[in-house]
């Protein structure tokens, strides 16, 4: 150990500081007005219990046009039913919001029902307060933009603020105030569904993309008639459940927890989040549902978070189910004692808070500050001065951004896909190609492009890969084989697929999940594609022909075989409504592809969870030796990634020279300059996504191997030469140490500047300690 290493451990107490984490929550917030802070007061205190517990209860909106809407039809929980029983439910509910037995309805409905319950809240019941109408808004609403995993292959939180905001003009002419999205979970485990909704594996991208979403869908005045209230969710480490399972609950020690599955949390308060959803799992054996420290003291006393907690789907009365709760009665206790203030899809408070209030169980000020904060939220989002705001018969009918937010689709598709592997430059597809084979169950695929939350007001039809290739090279001859299901052998198929491959030039394969394979209650064990398509790409292999790969899919898969082996691999998730003319600019090479990997791609399913920033263990093998025995790895497969996380080429070529540093020394009050330059050696113009990542050598907590400080993504023109810069500060180097706290410790760390997680050469700075640099 050399001496500054050694020198690091006796300065480290020194040098440790708690610290506030990297982003202040809730520092965006609306300030009330003192006559709106005077209204809630006096309203609050003028209400009954059952009133108070109606603000905290949630309902489906039932239409009386609609027997249920279509995702209430397809839900468990809520089974179908006839024409004439909706329409009864109709009346039924709105008798209960007339009696103020309902603070939010959920759904996305017709115009007319969203009015009509308006209309009863503030006009026919008692206190007039209005209602907050909420959806899953989570990647558009009319217009369906690429699932938020697929954007943050763009890595561009700019781009998602655009396609939130897009999302939130489209929802708010549905009279909707108030999205459950973000999701920014950390998603580390590829077998669980949820990782096509969030930003992947890594916590500083995921800050990134939880504010700008945040930002996008609250727009520049939460007021607006279109903007729409965020909800990031699953408050939280749901992405940690144990083996990917949905629901499963997580084994996270605080520490991490802090660390990891927080800050994404932490940022898009500070964006100005309002809400949050709690999540279903436990975490350390206690339900996030009732989990006090996690709602109250880390939320709103640590955090700050002015904002309202809302539970997930039913997960108060699931209480019970975990054992945590003796009973319905008991579970609304503890809930709201924790600091959960609203039931989703649940009438559990309206049921029992009132007379738990009236046994004493339940102080009326808990009951009382919970309904505040949902009074608080509704007038941040302008629904006490206007509660039609929201709801207009002009913007409901109008459908004149449909052409501006399919561009927008369009544009946002072809920045969020990934090319992985381009042997032989097969791709970008020439003009001059005579005959292309698109082989693969996605080939003209509509039913499969939006991924596991399709918009739920779609109107404009999707564009297929082949609508989308026949567009674009008009030239070709495009013979379309499916050759098998999704899940199926089609008979004959294998044999008509090799024919065309025969026949073909080139074959694009189009094979991948169907997009009922991930997202909520969608684990799966294994993150390989299904038999028969693996069959299918064999067959197509034996051609000899040039092969290239687009998948789709809502995770990282572990690719095998002839997927694998393929020429070229194009990483084309769930890009939604523009879907074929997207794809299509990428493999033609009218848009140079510039996605990197959100997620780390495995060798093979066992490794799952699988993410790059781990920490070194004890017995890494050695790179040249990944078989090494007595090394950590599994029995014949190297302990690593098949394309790594960040990972992404383009139809150019970047060099990127030596990492150079400012200084050898980062005060403890300084900054030190990291720059590298980067070189387009290649004939197209491209876009590089260049990363920063460091690695804290020694610290009194073993330290990932490196994590990712910043990205930019740059334009190179041919030949281009950029010196790309960063800028360190010791806030970049905190992590929590063992007592809980974000501390900053003095001493040695690497730093790349690199194109993957995997790649690059390090440069080396030390932390000076307060005491030598001068805080
Ligand atoms: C359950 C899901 O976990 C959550 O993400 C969603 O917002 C609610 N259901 C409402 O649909």
């Amino acid at each position: 150990m050399n001496t500054p290493l050694t020198r690091r451990a006796s300065l480290a107490l020194l040098g440790a500081l708690a610290m506030a984490p990297a982003l202040a929550a809730g520092s965006n917030s609306p300030r009330l007005s003192a006559a709106a802070r005077r209204r809630i007061g006096k309203l609050v205190a003028s209400m009954t219990l059952p009133e108070l517990a109606g603000q905290l209860g949630t309902e489906g909106a039932w239409s009386p046009r609609l027997a249920i809407s279509d995702f209430f039809a397809t839900n468990p929980f809520m089974p179908p039913v006839s024409p004439e029983q909706g329409a009864q439910l109709h009346r039924d509910q709105l008798q209960r919001v007339r009696a103020g037995k309902v603070g939010m309805l959920m759904g996305s409905l017709d115009l007319d029902t969203v009015q009509q319950a308006q209309h009863t809240a503030v006009h026919e019941s008692r206190l007039k307060i209005p209602l907050i109408f909420a959806a899953d808004v989570i990647h558009g609403h009319r217009v369906a933009f690429p699932i938020p995993l697929g954007e943050a292959a763009s890595w561009e939180p700019d781009l998602a603020r655009r396609t939130a905001r897009a999302a939130a003009v489209e929802a708010t002419r549905f009279g909707l105030d108030m999205t459950f999205a973000p999701m920014v979970d950390i998603g580390r485990d590829q077998r669980w569904g949820r990782v096509a909704e969030g930003a992947g594996e890594d916590v500083y991208l995921g800050q990134q993309f939880a504010a700008a979403r945040v930002k996008g869908f609250h727009g520049d005045d939460l007021r607006a008639a279109d903007a729409m209230l965020a909800c990031p969710k699953h408050f939280a480490g749901y992405g940690a459940g144990q083996s990917g399972l949905d629901y499963a609950g997580a084994d996270l020690p605080e520490r991490l927890l802090r660390e990891v599955y927080l800050p994404p949390f932490q940022a898009a308060f500070a964006a100005g989040a309002l809400a949050t959803m709690a999540s279903f799992n436990t975490i350390d054996g206690v339900p996030a549902t009732g989990h006090r420290k996690l709602l109250t003291d880390i939320l709103r006393g640590e955090f700050k978070f002015p904002g309202l907690v809302i539970s997930d789907f039913n997960s108060i009365n699931e209480l019970v189910n975990h054992g945590t709760a003796l009973d319905e009665p008991d579970a609304a206790a503890q809930a709201l004692k924790a600091g959960c203030d609203l039931a989703m899809l649940a009438d559990i408070y309206v049921k029992h808070l009132p007379s738990l209030v009236q046994q004493g169980k339940l102080p009326r000020s808990v009951l009382e500050a919970a309904v505040r904060r949902m009074l608080f939220v509704k007038e941040a989002a302008g629904l006490f001065d206007d509660p039609f705001r929201r709801i207009s018969a002009q913007r409901y009918a109008s459908t004149d951004t449909d052409a501006a937010h399919r561009a927008l689709a369009r544009e946002a598709g072809r920045r969020s896909v990934v090319l992985l592997k381009n042997e032989g430059a097969v791709l970008p597809l020439a003009p001059t190609l005579k005959r292309v084979a698109l082989i693969g169950p996605f080939g003209d695929d509509s039913a499969h492009v939006n991924g596991p939350w399709g918009p739920i007001h779609v109107r404009v039809p999707p564009v297929t890969l082949a609508q989308g290739l026949r567009a674009a090279m008009p030239g070709t001859e495009l013979r379309v084989v499916k050759g098998a299901d999704i899940e199926a052998h089609i008979a004959g198929g294998e044999a008509a697929a090799r024919d065309a491959a025969d026949w073909a030039e080139v074959v694009v394969l189009a094979v991948g999940e169907s997009q009922d394979m991930s997202g909520e209650a969608h684990s799966r064990a294994q993150i390989t594609l299904p038999a028969p398509q693996q069959a299918l790409a064999e067959a197509v292999a034996r051609s000899g022909k040039p092969v290239v790969v687009v998948l789709r899919n809502g995770r990282a898969l572990a690719l095998q075989g002839a997927v694998r082996d393929a020429q070229a691999i194009v990483v084309g998730w769930f890009l939604g409504t523009e879907t074929g003319h997207a794809l299509a600019d990428v493999l033609t090479g009218a848009v140079n592809p510039s996605g990197r990997l959100p997620v780390s791609f495995p060798l093979d399913s066992g490794q799952q969870p699988f993410h790059y920033a781990r920490a070194p263990g004890g017995r890494a093998a050695p790179p040249d030796q990944p078989l090494a025995i007595f090394s950590a790895h599994f029995i014949g497969l190297p302990d690593a990634p098949l394309y790594a996380f960040g990972h992404g080429l383009t139809y150019s070529r970047v060099e990127y020279g030596a990492v150079q540093l400012s200084h050898r020394e980062l005060p403890w009050g300084g900054t030190l300059t990291v720059t590298a330059e980067v070189r387009n050696t290649g004939s197209r113009p491209c876009e590089e996504v260049v990363q920063l990542y460091v690695r804290d050598r020694v610290a009194s907590v073993s330290r990932p191997l490196r994590e990712l400080k910043g990205f930019q993504k740059v334009a190179l023109a041919p030949g281009e030469v950029r010196t790309v810069r960063f800028t360190l500060t010791r806030q970049d180097l905190q992590f929590v140490g063992t007592d809980l706290h974000w501390r900053i410790e003095p001493g040695e760390f690497d730093v790349w500047v690199a194109p993957s997680a995997t790649s690059g050469q390090p440069g080396r700075f030390a932390l000076l300690a307060a005491t030598r640099g001068g805080a």
